[in-house]
């Protein structure tokens, strides 16, 4: 990768990021950061989701399979109100649509009241903060993270299970895993990470949101199974009509073909309604990118097949108590006993900014410069 740096400005400091052409060419490897954990949802990100067909088709079957007389809650419904208007003209009794960014909530209002007069309330807020005159029996909530947990989905359900839902409400998505297994992006991206000239804006928004620089969680678009070098595992299994929330656990990844490993790719096995069609998004492209975690170790490390990498999977709360932050801890161990130790995060905010090979790669490695005194 050439020098091209772009500097970046939040609050008072500034750090510069390498940029990797103007645009993502959507058919090669490329980094985008994730951005779904934070309230920065513009027209673009939104008419992604709105372009996104299989995540789309997923949805649609659950919610006509499942609104006929329900009341509905949507959870999170963005400007152009899909699920709620879905569920309406599937013959939903009622729908109450929340939606806690300004600017979505009155697009939302307007499109209720045109194509669906009387019967789309748009309640303006967050759902964990909001007081809902009924409970409902169906509730729709796309706040699937690209890890399926990172934008707090489970809190978030939790929550409206104890005072927005009736007993036994169902919920769609019915079911969430975030599968990992090894890559190397050394060899993905042999001219070196960078991010697109155009996604720099919302690299800059993720930190001014998190309150600073850190490592921030980045995806990688453009890619599918063959660029895995592992056997698969899950790290979360989100069901959310079983109350079931496994974050973490052990993560135990063989090697199925030789090379170099730099990390770790995750991605989402997402069911609509149980029983339905399901969507892995490393197979069929989508909005939910693949993430790309880090491993903490000084250069990439080759392996041969059978040698097997060890992690112990956590998952805890950040300081909001709603978005998770994960981190990997444990070995490689090849055939011949030798053990490398490694580590990896991949955290909501407030980390160390350029632990990572990545994070170093793509902010250099000086540290911010203080703007004013
Ligand atoms: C991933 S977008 C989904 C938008 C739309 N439902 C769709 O599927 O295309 C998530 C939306 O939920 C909103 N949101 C996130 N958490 C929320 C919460 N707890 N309560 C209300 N809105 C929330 C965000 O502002 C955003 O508009």
């Amino acid at each position: 990768m050439g020098s091209e740096w772009e500097t970046l400005v939040v609050g008072d400091h500034q750090a510069r990021v390498n940029i990797a052409g103007p645009v993502p060419d959507p058919d090669r490897p490329h980094l985008w950061p994730s951005v779904g954990e934070y309230p920065i949802y513009d027209a673009f990100l939104y008419h992604a989701m709105l372009a996104d067909r299989p995540r789309n088709e997923v949805f649609r079957d659950a919610i006509v399979q499942q609104a006929p007389g329900a009341t509905v809650l949507e959870i999170g419904c963005g400007p152009d109100l899909l699920w709620s208007l879905c569920a309406a003209e599937s013959g939903a009794d009622r729908v109450v649509s929340v939606e806690s960014l300004d600017d979505s909530v009155r697009r939302a209002e307007e499109l209720a009241r045109d194509r669906a007069p009387g019967r789309i309330s748009v309640v303006a807020g967050l759902s964990t903060e909001v007081t809902l005159p009924d409970r409902a029996g169906l509730c729709i909530a796309e706040l699937v993270g690209c890890i399926g947990g990172s934008e707090g989905m489970a809190r978030v359900i939790e929550d409206a299970r104890r005072r927005h839902l009736s007993p036994g409400a169902r919920v769609v998505p019915h079911r969430v895993r975030t599968l990992a297994a090894a890559v190397c992006l050394a060899d993905l991206m042999p001219e070196g990470p960078g991010v697109p000239e155009i996604l720099v804006p919302y690299v800059e928004s993720v930190f001014r949101a998190a309150g600073g620089f850190f490592d921030l969680r980045m995806c990688v678009g453009g890619i599918g199974y063959d660029a895995i070098r592992s056997t698969t595992g899950a790290i979360e299994d989100l069901r959310f009509n079983d109350g079931v929330y496994e974050q973490g656990g052990d993560l135990r990844l063989t090697m199925t073909r030789p090379g170099r490993v730099d990390g770790l790719l995750l991605w989402l096995d997402l069911e609509g309604r149980a029983g339905g069609e399901r969507l892995d998004t490393l197979a069929t492209r989508t909005s939910w990118l693949p993430v790309y975690v880090p491993l903490q170790i000084p250069e990439p490390v080759t392996l041969d097949p059978g040698d097997v990498i060890e992690l112990r999977v956590t998952s805890e709360l950040s300081a909001d108590g709603i978005h998770p932050d994960y981190r990997f801890t444990g070995s490689v161990r090849r055939a011949d006993c030798r053990r490398v130790p490694v580590t990896a995060e991949s955290l909501y905010a407030g980390s160390a900014f350029r632990r990572s090979p990545l994070h170093e790669a793509l902010f250099g490695a000086a540290e911010p410069v203080a703007v004013r005194a």
